[in-house]
């Protein structure tokens, strides 16, 4: 069901953990959705990488129409991708509930926006650690979602950085309806801040496939999530 209403379960969910799948076992990907089914994630994040935005291959329809047939739960494709209109509605034919592309690859980002959303799913607007706020906002009032990376587009595994979480202050006070996500290096001490900044969504890789237990991994995440929201930052 690639709908709005599926983008708006993930917006319900907030806040929430969605599982990055770059760095799942894609030999054996129907086991590892089923691992994932239950453990209190929000929705799914798939990367989708062409080798010439970011230097790195990722997977492309095909994986997401198979993870779409075994998965109930909403799929957010994140295109690090040239030409994100070019693959929107295949993206959206194989499942896509929630489409979001980089500023940086695209002319115009409000006549992007427009496209995808013309497809009628989320539409998100993404953009790297270098690149500053501004780029972003005219194209803002077109989207429902900012995704700020935290790490430079490309590959799992990297490391924090701290410059995603003074965007995220800036959008939450200027945009308080606005879901924000973050991208990149996220773990318990980082999404602690990431939600005190304001965060709704957070992509965890790593954190997630690289421990023996899923489910202890996000109860962990959602643990986390929880104890910053007691001490949430003021928001104006
Ligand atoms: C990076 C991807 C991320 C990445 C996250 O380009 O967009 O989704 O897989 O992985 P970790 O959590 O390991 O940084
Ligand atoms: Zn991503």
């Amino acid at each position: 069901m690639a709908t709005k209403a599926a983008f708006q379960a993930i917006r319900d969910s907030a806040p929430s953990v969605l599982p990055s799948l770059l760095l799942c076992d894609f030999g054996d990907l129907r086991h590892e959705l089923a691992e994932l089914s239950d453990v209190g994630v929000g929705a799914l994040h798939l990367d989708v990488m062409d080798g010439h935005f970011v230097p790195n291959l990722s997977y492309g329809m095909p994986i997401v129409e198979g993870v779409r047939r075994h998965s109930d739960l909403p799929l957010d494709v994140h295109l690090m991708i040239s030409d994100p209109v070019a693959y929107a509605k295949p993206m959206v034919e194989a499942g896509a509930d929630m489409l979001t592309f980089h500023v940086e690859a695209v002319r115009d980002p409000i006549e992007t926006a427009g496209q995808l959303r013309d497809l009628g799913v989320g539409v998100g607007i993404a953009l790297n650690p270098e690149t500053p706020l501004a780029m972003i906002r005219e194209a803002i009032p077109m989207v429902d979602m900012a995704l700020v990376m935290s790490v430079d587009a490309g590959f799992g595994g990297q490391s924090f950085n701290p410059i995603a979480l003074e965007k995220l202050r800036s959008l939450r006070h200027d945009y308080p309806d606005l879901l924000l996500e973050i991208d990149g290096g996220i773990d318990v001490e980082t999404i602690t801040l990431a939600r005190a900044a304001g965060c709704d969504l957070f992509v965890v890789g790593s954190a997630i496939f690289r421990r023996d237990s899923y489910r202890k991994a996000v109860a962990d995440l959602n643990a986390a999530i929880a104890a910053a929201g007691e001490n949430r930052e003021e928001e104006s």
